[in-house]
């Protein structure tokens, strides 16, 4: 039986329930932030994740962008398919923690009620509003502009079958962008709407744009990325996170399980350090009998690596500390390949001799002796 764990009492669950199958299925009907109650059980429920990943990644801003570009005042942000602001606001939440800082913020989105709400939503004394109608890619009433972040979460996955019209459109978007300026693009954690996002993502580094990758492939890749060399593969993240009470009542009414932030993102920018070049671990690390492995990506080649358990001790310590996201110091995985990689794909068996020096966190964060304990 369909539907079986909404309670027929709560029309917030049945809502989101409606919402997550259209999002799902990607049918989801164009006006839905138009109607009153599928834009309030998106901001009630969708809204509280998006402020968190939001909140997150714009700490990982700070963090990753060059530090001149925060010295700004204010610093220009625009973001896209910004729905009731969730998203852009959590962004705005990590950026206004540095308190010299002031922000003028443009959202843009298709449905002019949600943007109503979001003029609601976005209260700072160093924030300011501002507000274009418009359905993306071919509207642009935000062009000619100077940006120094742009963002853009969860739109694409409604428009996936216009990928290389919105990689025109960033890609324009990208001559607007002052020097040191940062691109950040977020979509759902699932199958096809994380390769839909990479495949976008392989559009603009094709095009010579002024755009470099910053995160979170390592050694600031340059080529196709190796996931959508095998259609099963995809790249997500999966961050600890915790929610309200409210949203984890909901989630658990419409059968979903929220225990992490999870979403793909690529972080581009008109120049920038690039992530060091590193083996990032992109799947959970199994264990079967008598090893240990994982899936780590160098930015170019998918590498599936082995550790025997008969290397007991410290190696098999750090290595199964390992999660999802983070990253080992390695500069030549090639030179522990069994064999050459075929179709970017190798496999390494872990030298027992060699070290697993554990580099950072999946937001960028380096590992300091605190993380050891
Ligand atoms: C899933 S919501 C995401 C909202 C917000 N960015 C977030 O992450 O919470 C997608 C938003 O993109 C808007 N959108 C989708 N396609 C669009 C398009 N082609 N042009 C403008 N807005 C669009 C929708 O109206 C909706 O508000």
């Amino acid at each position: 039986m369909k539907n079986r764990k909404i309670p027929a009492k709560d029309p917030l669950a049945a809502e989101v329930t409606k919402l997550s199958r259209s999002f799902a299925e990607r049918a989801a009907d164009p006006s839905y932030m138009d109607r009153a109650e599928s834009r309030e059980a998106y901001g009630a429920y969708y809204g509280e994740v998006s402020r968190s990943k939001g909140e997150s990644l714009g700490y990982e801003i700070l963090r990753r962008g060059a530090p001149s570009l925060f010295l700004k005042s204010p610093l220009r942000m625009l973001d896209l398919g910004s729905g009731t602001g969730e998203f852009a606001l959590g962004v705005a939440d990590a950026l206004l923690s540095l308190p010299s800082l002031s922000l003028s913020l443009h959202l843009v989105d298709r449905s002019r009620e949600a943007l109503s709400d979001a003029a609601r939503e976005g209260e700072h004394s160093r924030l300011s509003l501002t507000f274009s109608q418009a359905v993306l890619p071919d509207a642009r009433p935000f062009l000619p502009g100077s940006f120094d972040i742009v963002t853009m979460a969860n739109c694409l996955a409604e428009n996936e079958n216009s990928v290389e019209e919105f990689a025109d459109l960033l890609q324009e978007i990208s001559t607007f962008l002052t020097p040191g300026g940062l691109l950040l693009l977020v979509e759902p954690a699932d199958r096809r709407a994380s390769r839909t996002l990479l495949t976008l993502g392989d559009s603009l580094l094709s095009r010579h744009s002024p755009l470099s990758l910053l995160a979170p492939c390592p050694g600031g890749r340059t080529s196709s990325c190796p996931a959508l060399e095998d259609p099963g593969d995809w790249c997500h993240e999966d961050r600890p996170a915790d929610f309200s009470e409210f949203l984890l009542k909901t989630a658990r009414s419409v059968g979903h399980v929220k225990d992490a932030l999870k979403m793909t993102y690529l972080l581009f920018g008109r120049e920038g350090t690039p992530a060091p070049p590193s083996l990032r671990l992109v799947s959970p690390l199994h264990k079967e009998k008598g090893l240990f492995f994982g899936d780590f990506c160098d930015g170019k080649t998918w590498w599936r690596i082995r550790l025997l358990t008969r290397n007991r001790g410290d190696l098999t310590r750090s290595f199964t500390r390992l999660h999802r996201g983070e990253t080992l110091s390695e500069s030549s995985p090639l030179s522990l390949a069994i064999a050459p990689p075929v179709d970017g794909r190798g496999s390494i068996d872990w030298p027992k001799d060699r070290q697993v020096v554990r580099l950072a966190h999946p937001d960028g964060r380096p590992f300091d002796s605190d993380d050891e304990t």
